[in-house]
C-alpha cells in the first residue's frame, strides 16, 4: 500500500476523460491513455492501491502532449494547468513523475506502476503490430517477451 491519500479532491473519471477528449484529437493517443488506464486499475487491485486513483492517472498522464508535445512542455506546463484547476497535488506529482525529465522522484508505488505500465502499453501495442493481422486478439505473454528480447528466446 502507500503512503499518498489517492484522493482524486472531488474530481473524477468523467473529468480525466473529459479533459482528454478536449485536448487530444489523435486517436491512438487516446487509445494509449486508455489502454495505460486499464493497465494502472489492474495494477492497484494487485497492490492494495484505489482502482479509480490509478486508473486516472493512467487515463490522464499524456493529457497535454498534444498542447505542450516537447520535453520542455510535457507534463511540467500540463502539471500547472492541472493545479490550477483543482486536480490534487499528489495526483499531480505522480503525472510529473511519468517522465524520465522532471526530476520528480516516483517515490509512490502508483508512481512506479504508472512509468512501468506507459512503457508495457507501448510494448503490448508495437507488439501487436508485428502480428499478421495488427491486432491485440493475436497478443499473447509469449509474443509480447519475444518482441522485448528476441535472443532469449
Ligand atoms: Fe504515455
Amino acid at each position: 500500500m502507500t503512503d499518498s491519500q489517492q484522493d482524486l479532491g472531488g474530481k473524477t473519471r468523467e473529468d480525466a476523460w473529459r479533459l482528454v477528449t478536449e485536448n487530444v484529437q489523435n486517436e491512438g493517443l487516446r487509445k494509449h491513455m486508455l489502454c495505460v488506464e486499464i493497465a494502472m486499475r489492474a495494477y492497484a487491485e494487485h497492490y492494495g492501491g484505489d482502482p479509480d486513483y490509478w486508473g486516472t492517472l493512467g487515463l490522464v498522464h499524456d493529457w497535454d502532449w498534444e498542447i505542450h508535445p516537447t520535453a520542455e512542455g510535457h507534463p511540467t506546463e500540463g502539471a500547472r494547468m492541472l493545479r490550477e484547476t483543482g486536480w490534487p497535488e499528489d495526483f499531480v506529482r505522480s503525472i510529473l513523475s511519468h517522465a524520465t525529465y522532471t526530476d520528480v522522484p516516483r517515490s509512490e508505488i502508483q508512481d512506479r506502476a504508472l512509468f512501468a505500465c506507459d512503457e508495457l502499453c507501448g510494448l503490448i501495442v508495437a507488439t501487436a503490430l508485428v502480428k499478421p493481422g495488427k491486432s491485440l486478439a493475436e497478443v499473447d505473454a509469449r509474443s509480447v517477451s519475444w518482441v522485448a528480447s528476441p535472443s532469449t528466446r
